[in-house]
């Protein structure tokens, strides 16, 4: 691909979703975008640069921006941020609402694997509370959210972190793949929401999980994107950030926890609880 329609690329993509695409990454935009390319009846990705060039932002150029998204994502990811839901974070969200509604916001659910990992988790151990629970699982793309909706694993998905006995009580078989039982869906709410822009109304959070998505935002994104995640947070509500993301260099008001397990997550400074 042509310095000039890489260039074209990497700025509607950090423009529409706030994604960095590094220099140099030519050829991550040539393979995403090839089999769109031949789709529109081009044989080169230049012509569909082209296309896209030649007409007002619209579905075509949704699609691009939504085939340069890594989805990368597995059950379970990382086990220390569940395990200390498990432990510490919802216990106490659930001794301080005991009627009240506890809303979850996966930020970025991707194929769905970290929001129904959640709703496992909550059946699991917190089986007299999960019909208040609702768990809002977001992403930019409308073929994850689509995924995440079918709610079907193929072997390999299911064989990256679902527990066998989690397999067996949560998933059916259908057509040779896994699907998660109709109990699962029904505590999520999908919404296709770009972080990147104005969050729709949403509930007061009381846990936000925002993993593994931040690392593809500079740092002012980054900044705008956690200042408006604290505002729509609880004020006894948790953030949970990826392994490798942190909000160092952010002045965002929140606090670091460390809990029993090493695992992370943020809080709202404490003295604005009192
Ligand atoms: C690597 S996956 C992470 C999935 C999951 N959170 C995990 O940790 O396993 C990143 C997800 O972020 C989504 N994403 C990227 N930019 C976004 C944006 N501006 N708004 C919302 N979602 C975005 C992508 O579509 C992708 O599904």
């Amino acid at each position: 691909m042509q310095a000039a329609s890489f260039d074209y690329i990497r700025q509607m993509v950090k423009q529409q979703a706030g994604i960095v695409v590094e220099p140099g990454k030519e050829y991550l935009a040539e393979s995403r975008l090839t089999s769109l390319a031949r789709s529109q009846g081009h044989s080169a990705t230049e012509d569909l640069v082209a296309q896209l060039r030649s007409r007002p932002f619209g579905e075509l150029h949704r699609r691009v921006v939504e085939l340069l998204t890594t989805n990368e994502t597995s059950f379970f990811r990382d086990q220390r941020p569940f395990e200390a839901l498990r432990t510490e974070i919802l216990p106490k969200l659930f001794a301080s609402r005991p009627d009240r509604r506890l809303t979850i916001w996966c930020a970025a659910a991707s194929s769905g694997q970290e929001p129904y990992s959640l709703a496992m988790l909550i059946r699991e151990h917190f089986p007299q509370a999960a019909s208040r629970v609702r768990i809002v699982a977001s992403d930019i793309s409308r073929e994850m959210l689509a995924r995440t909706e079918r709610g079907t694993y193929s072997q390999f998905e299911v064989g990256r972190g679902l527990p066998a006995t989690m397999l067996a009580k949560y998933m059916t078989m259908v057509g040779g793949e896994y699907q998660v039982r109709p109990e699962l869906r029904a505590m999520l709410d999908l919404r296709e929401i770009n972080l990147a822009t104005q969050f729709p109304p949403l509930p007061p959070i009381d846990v936000l999980l925002v993993r593994n998505v931040l690392i593809y935002f500079d740092l002012e994104t980054k900044r705008d994107i956690l200042s408006r995640m604290r505002r729509a947070l609880s004020p006894d509500g948790a953030v949970i950030l990826g392994g490798a993301e942190t909000t160092l260099g952010i002045d965002v008001d929140l606090e670091r926890c460390t809990g029993a397990n090493k695992a992370v997550w943020y809080q709202p400074n404490r003295k604005e609880l009192r």
